[in-house]
């Protein structure tokens, strides 16, 4: 069993946990979203300095109500890639220099394998390899998860992340930011039926489809020209846009897509279990759609706990346990990278430095 200090700072919330194995004995999250929401999204330069001033509150605040002190912690972890290379600095920088002072080993983690990790913390999982969407803001994801670091990845967005479709929509429908929980709020509402959109499709150059990668620039589109003409009937006439009715049928679309894809993958590939993590994976539409569709095709599901889809510590924790039950650590020289491939996260632990 170890006890793992877990920091996170690769976007727009700050956050520390302390964990033991799946335990999590403490999890505190610091959101700047109300900063960012004026600008529409994230800016980096306002997101590394908000990380400076919330990190240490959040690591007093952690200890405190586990009431382990840093000095009693076997591994200290922090998220080094990808992310934003001046906000994951933080994390890494305070991280390693706990480490250093107290003499424990570093562990750097990987943003993705988080999120993948997260779903231990609800559910224990059924034996064998299992097929993970990771639907995030920056990622949308099919993987195939043999054990901690076998990440093999069958599918893919060839351009927005669901969680920035989203964002992006949500803007265009004047709903705010972060976009997700605005446009579930909004489509409580609607009428999921009402507009018909397309399910954005990737073509093979021998002809067919791409049957397990994601494309989500059309379906954007097509809600712009939606909005557009909408906008023209209301100046028109002054009928208002049905904002609700135009969320939900969006919100419908997407979820719709990531689930058939993600069972149509499983299954092709013999995988009984599908699993969902990420910051859409809070999507209460999706989760209960991903439910329904995995009941009816035979597959078994885990979706991440409600509290650990979006960024948060506690995910991080939960990898770096799994790290540093494999023996594994990383050089306190370890730097951080905007990118890097899931499939290259063993690098972190190579005894020297990958960056
Ligand atoms: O995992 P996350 O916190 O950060 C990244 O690693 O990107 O994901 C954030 C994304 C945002 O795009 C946000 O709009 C989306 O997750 N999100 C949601 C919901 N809550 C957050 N999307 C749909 N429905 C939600 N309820
Ligand atoms: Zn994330």
């Amino acid at each position: 069993m170890a006890t793992v200090l877990a920091l996170e700072t690769s976007c727009d919330e700050s956050a520390a946990a302390v964990v033991r194995d799946s335990t999590v004995l403490a999890s505190a999250v610091a959101s700047q979203v109300e900063e960012h929401a004026r600008w529409g999204g994230v800016v980096p330069e306002i997101a590394s300095r908000r990380h400076v001033e919330a990190l240490p509150q959040l690591i007093e605040q952690v200890c405190a109500a586990s009431g382990v002190a840093v000095a009693a912690v076997d591994a200290v972890a922090a998220t080094v890639a990808p992310g934003l290379v001046g906000a994951l600095l933080v994390a890494s920088v305070t991280g390693r220099t706990l480490a250093r002072l107290h003499g424990k080993p570093f562990l750097g983690i990987h943003h993705l394998e988080g999120h993948l990790a997260s779903v231990q913390l609800g559910e224990p999982l059924p034996p064998g390899p299992y097929l993970v969407l990771l639907a995030s803001g920056g990622h949308t994801e099919l993987v195939r998860v043999d054990g901690p670091g076998r990440y093999l990845r069958l599918g893919r967005s060839h351009d927005d992340a669901a969680g920035e479709a989203f964002d992006k929509v949500a803007r265009l429908l004047g709903l705010g930011y972060p976009g997700g929980p605005a446009i579930q709020a909004a489509a409580g509402a609607g009428d999921p039926q009402r507009f018909s959109l397309p399910k954005g499709r990737i073509s093979l150059p021998e002809g067919g489809f791409h049957p397990y990668d994601f494309s989500f620039s059309g379906l954007k589109t097509a809600m712009l020209r939606q909005v557009r003409a909408l906008e023209q009937v209301e100046a028109d006439t002054g009928a208002a846009l049905p904002r609700a009715d135009l969320a939900a049928s969006f919100e419908r679309v997407v979820a719709e897509v990531l689930v058939e894809r993600s069972c149509r993958c499983a299954l092709d590939q013999g995988l009984g279990t599908l699993v969902l993590v990420g910051g859409v994976a809070a999507n209460q539409r999706l989760r209960q759609l991903l439910e329904q569709r995995c009941r009816r095709d035979g597959l078994q599901w885990r979706v991440a706990p409600l509290a650990y889809c979006t960024d948060n510590a506690a995910m991080i924790g939960v990898a770096a346990c799994q790290r540093q039950a494999a023996g594994q650590s990383s050089a306190i020289d370890l730097g951080v990278a905007a990118r890097l491939p899931l499939a290259q996260a063993d690098r972190l632990y190579e005894t020297q430095a990958a960056f």
